[in-house]
Order: structure tokens, then sequence, then C-alpha cells
């Protein structure tokens, strides 16, 4: 983030503090219930932004050598993603070409080739057929016309772009828009990967994004987790075009007050959570990044999943603040990242998507035609109006305001 975007940041976040404002959308939005439990709708979205649409499947920590690979079946197909010798990342249908096994069954590691159970067909990184056994018994194979099925891949700005769709093509740059340079700016490319969880979750995979579009829920749902560090109902908001930004406000930006400005570092008073059209979080702060992948299970409105990827910036291991700080807790640096995102995962998995579920009972019960979105949740409005724009549906009603506060 350009320093001076981190400036503006914490000066708002500390404005809203003295104020006591949060940012605005101006209006309240109605979200039909709908929208949470429709099959119709769950089945139009899955077409369009989950096989129709590219994919972050994850960083380049995830394929951190050559030879390394990882398997997703998180858009209900097979989809094998490698680094060749020459550092490419490729992705390709995890689909053997004689008899349609899934070649690859190991979520994740390094490998020479990668070999089909079924009659041992053999493919490299590139995805080409390099190995048929007993050929002369079996007959001559075109090894041109059986290499793996491939699917087009991104690598930019340290993230995993994947299209499900063979043959699509996708403007990286035109998706992410102005956010781009401030993605970049983070130099995820470096970061080192430390562990991941999925999460099942019986409700709509909206619900789970919901949960992470405001922090006027902090001091009410997290009041014993995450408001002992963070100032609720409090934040900074910035789109870019279908992606957005929201910075939450940390309770160490009163460190901040007394420092000059050119020192600021926005990561030492604000968490910045990156939501990327149509499903992804992306939270850098701390020792590294986080990746939330929110994925529906297939067409269903009622069931859905999350990724939860862990990465870490390399240089926290050798930092002597944190070695200092591990120390005097009586632990490793590497202990203590392990600690900190299983508490972290806890917080998601125990209160938010707790709470989420329990809204999915609630749309279920028939109690309520709509949701109210607040003017104090505009990451919600966004987000909400945002995918009803790619599927071609009017915005949301605007709940005409009764009374100014
Ligand atoms: S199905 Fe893969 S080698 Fe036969
Ligand atoms: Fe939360």
């Amino acid at each position: 983030m350009r320093h001076e975007e981190q400036v503006r940041v914490i000066e708002g976040l500390l404005r809203h503090l003295d104020e006591g404002t949060n940012v605005d959308a101006g209006h309240q939005l109605r979200n039909p219930v709908s929208a949470y439990t429709c099959g119709d709708l769950a089945a139009r979205e899955w077409e369009s932004f989950f096989q129709g649409h590219p994919q972050v499947l994850g960083l380049s920590a995830d394929l951190p050598e050559p030879r390394s690979f990882f398997t997703s079946g998180d858009l209900g197909k097979p989809i094998l993603c490698t680094r060749a010798d020459d550092g490419e990342f490729r992705a390709f249908l995890n689909v053997c070409r004689h008899r349609g096994t899934i070649v690859e069954d190991a979520e994740r590691g390094t490998r020479k080739n990668f070999q089909c159970p079924f009659h041992a067909w053999t493919y490299d990184h590139q995805g080409a057929l390099v190995g048929v056994p007993k050929e002369s018994h079996f007959g001559k194979v075109d090894r041109e016309c059986n290499s793996l099925v491939s699917l087009p891949a991104v690598e930019r700005y340290g993230l995993l772009w994947v299209s499900p769709e063979p043959g699509a093509t996708f403007d990286l740059d035109a998706l992410l828009g102005d956010l781009a340079p401030e993605l970049e700016s983070w130099g995820l490319e470096r970061c080192v990967r430390h562990g991941g969880v999925r999460y099942d979750h019986p409700m709509n995979w909206k619900l789970a994004i919901d949960t992470f579009g405001e922090t006027y829920h902090f001091n009410a749902l997290h009041r014993n987790t995450l408001a002992n560090d963070f100032y609720g109902n409090v934040q900074m908001y910035d789109t870019y075009g279908r992606n957005h930004r929201m910075a939450l406000c940390m309770k160490s930006i009163d460190d901040l007050r007394t420092k000059p400005r050119d020192e600021w570092n926005v990561l030492q008073g604000a968490l910045p959570v990156y939501y990327l059209f149509p499903n992804v979080q992306l939270i850098v702060g701390g020792p590294g990044p986080t990746l939330v992948r929110v994925y529906p299970d297939g067409p269903d409105a009622n069931q859905s999943f999350s990724q939860v990827g862990f990465y870490i910036f390399p240089e926290i291991l050798e930092n002597e603040g944190a070695r200092a700080f591990a120390e005097r807790a009586g632990m490793t640096v590497e202990a203590m990242l392990v600690m900190r995102q299983q508490g972290f995962a806890t917080i998601i998995q125990a209160e938010d998507y707790v709470a989420a579920a329990s809204g999915h009972r609630g749309a279920q019960s028939g109690a309520l035609e709509h949701v109210t979105f607040g003017r104090n949740e505009p990451a919600l409005h966004h987000y909400h109006n945002t995918y009803r724009e790619a599927l071609g549906m009017e915005p949301l009603e605007v709940v005409e305001a009764a009374q100014d506060l």
C-alpha cells in the first residue's frame, strides 16, 4: 500500500475513533432472504461465478519450488496445479486421458511426474504424456493429442488464478483494476505456506462472505476475542471495481498518535481485509496473509465450505522482536505462529460461522422477507449489489430514512 494511502487510512480511522463515527453508506438496504435460500439463484451463481469466472486457488507459496503441485476439487471438477522445472505455474484437469481416472490423489507435495494409479500412464508437470506402459501391446498412443487438458492459469502479485473452463481467456488487470498496484505492493510472492484448514458449513456461501463484511458485530459476537484487540464498528472502506478493501481498526492504532506520519505503517494500526470477486477474502497483517476461499457445495443454496490458507512473511522467523516476544511466552516463534492461526481459525469457526449458520436457519424459517444492511456496513451493500449486477439483477431496495439519529 502506498505510504500516502497508509496515512489516509490511519488518519481516517483515528478521526472515526475521535469523533465517534464510522463509515457511512448513506442509507440502509434490504436484501431478500431468498438470496440465501433460492435454488435457482444458487444454480446461476454456480454457473456464473464458480464455473465461468477466474478463481484464486492459492498463493505462489502453494507451489514453493519446481516440481511442487497441489490438487483442488473446490470447483466441482478435479484440478491439478503444478510448477514445472521452468518455474511456470500451470493448471490442468486432473483426469487421465486413458480412461478418465483421477491422476493425482494427494492434496499437495512434490513429484517428478504424475502417474495414474489405474494403468500407470504418466504425465509431467507441463501436462505432457510421457509414459504409456506396454505400448507395444496397447497400441501406439499419440502423445501430442493425449496431454492433460490444460486450464488457463496466471500467477500474478503472488496469487494463483485459474479458469475452470478450458479455452477461456481472462484479463486479470481488468478484473483487479486499481487494486493491482496495491496487491503488488505487499510482495505476497515471498510468503511461505504455514498450514490450512477446511470448514464445512450448513449455510449459503454468501453468509460466510457476509461475516467478513462489517465490524459492527465485534463488540457483541467477538466481545471476548477480537474485541480485545480491535475497536469494533470503526473501519475504513474502499472499492476497486467489483473488489473492495476494508481496513479494520486495531487498538494498537493509539501507539501511532505520538509517531510522526512518515513513520506510520498501516499494519501497526489497521488490518486490511480485501474482498476479491467473487469468493475470496485476503487478510494481510500480523506475521503474514490469510486467504479465505468460500465455495458453495455445487449449486446447493444451503451448504458451503471455506478453505483457509495461512501464510507468513519469511522475515518474521528471523525477526528479533518476534523472537523475544515468543521467548517471553516460553515458546518458539514457530509455535507462536501456530497458536495464533489456531486462534484466528477458531474465531471464524466458533463465532462467525456459527452466527452465520444461525442466520441461514433464520432465513429458512419463513419468519422474514428480508434482512437489513446498515449504513455502517457498506461492504455488504457493495458485495450484494455487485453479484446482483453480475447476474443482471436489479440493485437492492434502499430503505428510505425514517429519521436521522
Ligand atoms: S485410466 Fe489412467 S492409465 Fe488407465
Ligand atoms: Fe467476525
